[in-house]
């Protein structure tokens, strides 16, 4: 039984045998006669607001032959204080497969052990592995092969997606930088645990230094609404815009996983001039995704 629970679960062979297939998704998307999830309906449990996650995998499974099924968690007896484990077992025994978007980790992975279905996580607290790995596929699709190249996210550098980054650059040769306060530095254990090239610092302009790729993300994730006002004080300078960009190698791409904050992590003029990467980047969501629903019904 496969799942996508993390990148830090995703060992890197794995990783590669998706990536290696979206091209294929993308390409023939219109003609493709593969339907994999032919006879099966996939629960998509979401407990965190979504548009780009949840409409690219109700595509997705549909066009792979499936019939999504979109459970908002609040509707749901999960809502009301049903546990995850007899959640997922009740689903278990329903329907052929689960992708959850939530808060806590251990809620995915308790989902993926006591249902007996592939889950995938699509979003929580600690990682966006579905989000990560359409973002290396969309680097090498506009600029070639990853490794050996230099990515620099700037903003809140210890949320899901930073963190899920950190996981995709071990694995796949590549520096990743991260710019943030030293209180929204990626936590010590997982930079430990993970390995790979990836340097911390306080400075923008030092991380973005010929860099080929700036990212950013939300400076305020689901769950932080409280800390809003403390996080937007606190990142000001965390924002790219054109004197970032001028420190970056000549045609770096800009990529933001949005929704974005015009003003905020990322300037009005440097977010227009870099929609169509950030645009490609949001639709590739449904191609990157159609390959990891491919991967993980495959024996
Ligand atoms: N980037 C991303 O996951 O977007 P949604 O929150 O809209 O799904
Ligand atoms: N870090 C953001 C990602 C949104 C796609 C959040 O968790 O809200």
């Amino acid at each position: 039984m496969k799942h996508l629970l993390s990148l830090e679960k995703l060992p890197r062979e794995e990783m590669l045998s998706i990536l290696r297939n979206v091209s294929a998704f993308k390409q023939g998307r219109k003609q493709d006669p593969r339907r994999p999830l032919a006879g099966q309906t996939w629960a998509m449990i979401f407990a965190k607001s979504s548009t780009r996650t949840r409409v690219s995998f109700e595509v997705g499974i549909a066009e792979l032959g499936g019939r999504p099924m979109f459970l908002s968690a609040t509707d749901i007896q999960l809502g009301r204080g049903e546990p995850i484990k007899d959640t997922a077992r009740v689903l278990g025994r329903m329907v052929h497969g689960a992708v959850i978007r939530t808060y806590a980790q251990s809620d995915v992975e308790q989902f993926a052990e006591f249902s007996g279905i592939p889950t995938i996580n699509a979003l929580t607290d600690l990682e966006h592995p579905c989000q990560i790995l359409t973002d290396v596929s969309t680097i090498e699709e506009l600029r070639g092969p990853i490794a050996g190249k230099v990515v620099a996210f700037v903003g809140d550098g210890a949320c899901n997606v930073p963190s899920s980054w950190i996981w995709a650059a071990a694995r796949l040769g590549f520096e990743f930088r991260v710019a943030s306060p030293r209180r929204y530095q990626p936590p010590a254990d997982l930079l430990r645990r993970a390995g790979g090239s990836i340097v911390c610092t306080e400075d923008p302009a030092a991380a973005a230094d010929g860099a080929d790729v700036l990212y950013t993300d939300v400076w305020v994730s689901m769950g932080k609404e409280a800390e809003a006002a403390e996080r937007r004080r606190e990142l000001a300078h965390y924002q790219i815009n054109r004197a970032l960009v001028q420190r970056a190698k000549p045609g770096a791409l800009v990529m933001h996983c949005l929704p974005a904050y015009r003003g905020l992590e990322i300037d009005e003029a440097t977010f227009e001039a870099h929609a169509e990467t950030i645009f490609t980047q949001a639709e590739n969501r449904l191609h990157v995704q159609k390959a990891i629903l491919d991967w993980i019904v495959q024996p």
